[in-house]
Parts: C-alpha cells; structure tokens; sequence
C-alpha cells in the first residue's frame, strides 16, 4: 500500500526522494512526507491533502539542507489513525534524532505503546507505525548500530512491515527490513538505494537485489549489506529489470491519465503476453513454467486465488480450464482461503493471480498453499515480484507497468495468460489434440486487432455515458463467460466513478435483486452470444422501468432489446469472448468517471498495490 524510498551518497537526495514518491504515489496518497540528514540533525516535511499529497509536499520543501546526501520519504495509504500531517511519515523519536518509514501493519502496536508511554516516550500520532521507531530508540540508547539496534527493535513485533530508517548520528547509512511487504535495494556507483517497488528507482543504479523476509539490509554509499533478523550475514537476492519496464513506460505518453493510456495499450498487452509460446514442436511452450509437466497432468483440481480484477480474470479461466482441460477449477477470493482450512494437496494446482504480485492476500494464500505441498503457479506482470519468486511456477503477462489504479491492461493480460495456461494443461493432459489446441491459440492471435476495433468505438461509449448522466444505481448482468465481465464492469465503475454498482449474474436477479430495479436504475446487460435467456433476464429488468444499456457483438439482433446498444466485434469462440467485451465496460466506468470530475488515476480510498490483509 504505502510507498517507501531510502537513498544514500547521492547530492540530489532530496530530488531522488521526491521522484521516487512520485513514482510510488500510486501506492497511496493520503498523505506523503520526507526527512534528510541534516548535519548533526534531521530535516522533516510531511504533507496531507488528500490525492495530491506529494505535490503538497514537495511545494512545501522550503530551506533545503543542501549538503544532504541521505534521507528518506513515504507516500501513505491510511490504515491506523486519519490521513492527516501528524500521522504522516517519517515518524521521529523523541530525541528527533531518528525517522523512520513504515509499509504493513504492526499487529501488536497497542501493546507495544502502552510499556512504551510508561517509560517516559511521547507519541506524535495515532499510527501503528510510531511504536516501531520509539522502540529503535531504546535500542540505540544502548550504544549499538542502526542495523543491531533495528534487528532488536523488531524481535517483539508481530506484523508485516516494510521500514527503513535514518539516524542523524549515523549519517551515511540507511538501514530497511521486510515480512511480507515488498522491498527492494539497488546500488550505484557511490550510491545506495531502497524503494517499495523497483519503478522509483529505474535510472538510478545499475544493482538491483529483493529483500526477502526477516532480513534486514544496510545500505551505504555503494555498499549493501544483508543480515537476517538474527545477525546472520546472507546473499542478497539479486533480480533482473524486466527490459520492457523502463522509466519512458511508465509516463503518460501524451494521454490525460494513465487509464486512458491503459485501456489504449491492451491490444499491445495481450499481443505481447501471447509472444513466443508457440514452440518449434507446433505447441505451447511456456518456458518460465518451471512446473514440469509430468506433474501437471498429475493435477486433479485446480485452485485459482486472487483479489479484485485479478479474481475476476480467474473466474473466466474456470470456464476455459474446465472446458479444455476438464479439471475441475475453484476460484477463491484469496482474503477468504486462507481463514477456512481449505483442502489441498499435492495434486491441487493452486494458481494466484496477480497484476502485482505482491498483494499480501494473496501472497499468504498462496503460503498456505505451499504448505499443504500444492504446486503453485502465479500469474504475475512483475517480473521481481515476491509471488514470482516464491511459487513453483510463473506464468508472465506481459502488460509492462500499470499505474492507474483501476486495472484494465493488466486484466485482460490475465485472461489471456491464465487461458495459455488452460491451454498448455489441455495439451499434457491430452484433453485437446494438438489441432484444438492451434485453433484455440489462433483465435487468441486475433485477439489484439478485435480489442483495438473496440477501442475504436469509443465514441459510441460517450454518448451512451452522457445518456447516462445522473443515474446512481447500475447493475451489471450477465450469464456464463459474460457475468465475470459483469462483475468487472461493476468494478471499475464503483472504483473510478463512486457510484453504486452490482455486478450479478443475469438468471439471479429474479432471486430478490429484482427488487431494487425501478425507473432511474440502469442495466447493463453482456449479451454473450450462447446466451438466450439473458434476454428474458433483460426484458425482466425493462419491464421494472430500468434503463437497459446492451453489450452485443456485431450482427447479434438486439431490436427491441434495450435503450442503448454498445456494440462489440464478435469473437468466434465466445470463451474468448471476455477479452473483448470488458473494453466497453471499461470506457463506460471512464466516460462516467470523467463527467463527474473525478481523477480517475487515483480513486478515493484505493490504492494500487494492497499489501495490508
Ligand atoms: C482493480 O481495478 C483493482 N484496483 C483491484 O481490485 C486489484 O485488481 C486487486 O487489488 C488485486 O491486485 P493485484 O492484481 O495486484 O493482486
């Protein structure tokens, strides 16, 4: 969720930190703050105003120590205590001497500060975070370094943490440990570096390594050292930039936003997920794999986790995994596996599902899986990511970096890996001949040209969302392979828009959801083309008064159907259809969005990447 960024040994510190933030706003924006090494004293600023935090901040850098070559910064997502400027990190200690950054939640902060306000220290904030740098202070009141004192520090915390810290007194490291929440260090010539995520620090070093869990890494003017929690020297884990994620792909590139820009790379997002899988032997090949195949078609049961778009792309795999490979195929909300002793085992393939890989539900869903000796196997865009390095097998979309909030690229980047992987499973298991499976894969090739011939229409979309405008309640329907497209289109309109939106599936709303459908509610229904009766599932709704809105493909005769019509190119194999579908819905969330003035890059209340469960 929050952003965190250390740097050491570079004259612009100040600049790098602020760049960074901006890199990593998308992490969390409540609020954004800074603190550098300021001879023999620390520099602060914090900001809180709402989206716009790090613009706040960095308009209020006045007086500047301009020696200063090692500092921290931290752009927040709210979780204990309000985005306001005293809960903003850094948090010092009582001596102002020390600061510190914080991503995770500390569990037992209530305990831990109790003991800790007995003792003589004075809280600041409400935040969880602020135990975790009065207790490096006693740590250090006892005369050992910034990495001992902060190994110490953490031994009795219970949580996942990112955090780095910073001591006035020690001015040229900085020192940054990890459980569970994303962190890496890099290093360059006479410089050190740690970030949340590698996209605030491309361009500034040339090393990059992950910091695994329980370890605690000192990080010097191109030095890096790494320890466990225990003392104990290791090989830091080195990892390769993924080529395509370079600091250019990561800017707006002439778009208002980033999703615009999104949604507009997605035939490019699908194209590339889709490169090189056809292998000399006239079959998919997926080489980063890793799972062998032997066990593969050892799998009776496949286990899809995952959360938000990313569970919703797993819900369209069901469809494809039972169809062509016929196993059967779970999809789970991965915040709810983990809590209900699931049952799995060797031949369960448990498959996450992540634009990031990192988001921690999932991360621990996919632990629990390991530990019931599953193989696992994760859909990632990060090439880095935690969940990539820990599964047994990774399967890459290759969407390069997603920034606005709101995922779409990624999504149907998703889809499309998860359906290679339904693929490939079809082929070890022999459900498929080798002529299905081309077929299959030749119509994943045409997806790209039939994604842009939908962006195309875009215009046919605005004029659908300014007929909408005023409307507060949606529902979204469909039946089958259409009603996780529902669910998605839901999504992205709740996220972006703020307005109410229910995605159901078509033949349940009969069920009691009937109810709520009157005149001023709108319907917006995917008309999946093996579907028939969702067209009396629509005239029910029309009937109650609602204002239809129909996603149909080209040539389907909608007459009579609905007030609006958004059309679609038509995808000959409807199992692929999703891919397709969802880009209407997408721009729809978007055009409504934008009407009501929102920033749409940066929801209220979201933030990216969620690594607090
Ligand atoms: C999608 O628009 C959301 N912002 C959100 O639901 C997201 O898909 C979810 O948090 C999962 O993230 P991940 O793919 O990085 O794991």
């Amino acid at each position: 969720m929050c952003g965190i960024i250390g740097v050491t040994g570079d004259g612009n510190a100040l600049g790098v930190i602020f760049e960074g933030l901006r890199r990593l706003e998308y992490r969390g924006y409540d609020s954004a703050g800074v603190a550098l090494v300021d001879g023999a004293s620390l520099w602060r600023r914090r900001a809180a105003d709402g989206t716009h935090s790090v613009d706040d901040l960095i308009g209020s850098a006045d007086e500047v120590p301009e020696a200063s070559r090692t500092g921290i910064g931290h752009t927040r997502w709210a979780t204990h205590g309000g985005p306001t400027t005293e809960n903003a990190h850094p948090h010092v200690d009582c001596s102002g001497q020390l600061a510190l950054v914080h991503n995770g939640i500390i569990e037992n902060h209530a305990e831990l500060r109790g003991p800790l306000e007995e003792r003589g220290h004075v809280f600041a904030s409400q935040t969880d975070t602020e135990v975790l740098v009065h207790l490096l202070e006693e740590e250090l009141a006892g005369g050992v370094g910034l990495a001992e004192g902060l190994r110490r520090a953490l031994a009795g915390v219970r949580g996942a943490f990112s955090v780095v810290v910073l001591s006035a007194d020690q001015p040229d490291v900085i020192v940054a440990a990890r459980r569970s929440v994303p962190l890496l260090a890099a290093v360059g010539d006479g410089t050190g570096f740690v970030a949340s995520d590698i996209s605030a620090l491309l361009g500034r070093a040339d090393r990059f390594f992950a910091i695994e869990d329980d370890q605690v890494a000192a990080v010097g003017p191109g030095t890096l050292e790494v320890t466990t929690l225990a003392g104990e020297p290791v090989e830091p884990t080195s990892v390769v930039v993924d080529p395509g994620w370079d600091v250019e792909a990561a800017q707006k590139a002439g778009y208002d936003d980033f999703m615009t820009k999104e949604i507009h790379e997605q035939p490019r997002a699908v194209a590339d997920t889709l490169l090189d899988r056809w292998g000399p032997g006239k079959d998919l090949v997926i080489d980063e794999l890793r799972v062998p195949p032997e066990d593969l078609r050892a799998v009776d049961k496949v286990v899809v986790v995952a959360c938000g778009s990313s569970y919703h792309a797993g819900m369209v795999a069901k469809y494809a995994i039972e169809r062509w490979a016929r196993l059967p195929t779970e999809v789970e909300i991965a915040s709810e596996l983990r809590y209900r002793d699931p049952v799995l085992h060797e031949r369960t393939l448990v498959v996450g599902v992540s634009q990031s890989g990192e988001t921690l539900d999932t991360l621990e869903a996919l632990r629990e899986a390991r530990r019931s000796g599953a193989p696992t196997v994760i859909v990632s865009n990060v090439v880095h990511a935690t969940m990539a390095r820990e599964a047994d097998g990774v399967l890459y979309t290759r969407a390069g970096p997603e920034v606005s909030v709101a995922s779409t690229k990624c999504h149907v980047a998703q889809i499309v890996a998860l359906d290679l992987l339904a693929l490939v499973l079809a082929q070890w298991r022999g459900t498929m001949g080798p002529a299905a499976v081309a077929a299959e894969f030749d119509g994943l090739r045409r997806l790209p040209s039939l994604v842009d011939e939908a962006l195309g229409r875009a215009k046919d979309v605005d004029a659908v969302a300014e007929a909408l405008a005023g409307a507060r309640d949606y529902f979204f329907l469909g039946r089958n392979i259409g009603y996780p497209v529902a669910l998605e289109g839901a999504l992205k309109l709740k996220e972006i828009s703020y307005l109410r939106a229910e995605g159901y599936p078509a033949g349940e709303l009969k069920h009691g959801p009937l109810a709520l459908v009157e005149p001023g509610v709108v319907v917006v229904a995917v008309l999946d083309p093996l579907q028939d009766k969702m067209r009396s599932n629509i005239a029910e709704a029309s009937a109650r008064g609602a204002t239809v809105v129909v996603v149909a493909a080209d040539g389907e005769d909608v007459t009579g159907l609905s007030d609006h019509v958004l059309r679609v190119p038509r995808v000959d194999d409807p199992i692929l259809a999703p891919v397709v579908t969802v880009v209407p819905l997408q721009l729809l969330a978007y055009a409504l969005a934008r009407r009501l003035g929102n920033d749409v890059d940066r929801p209220r209340n979201l933030a990216k990447t969620v690594t607090v469960e």
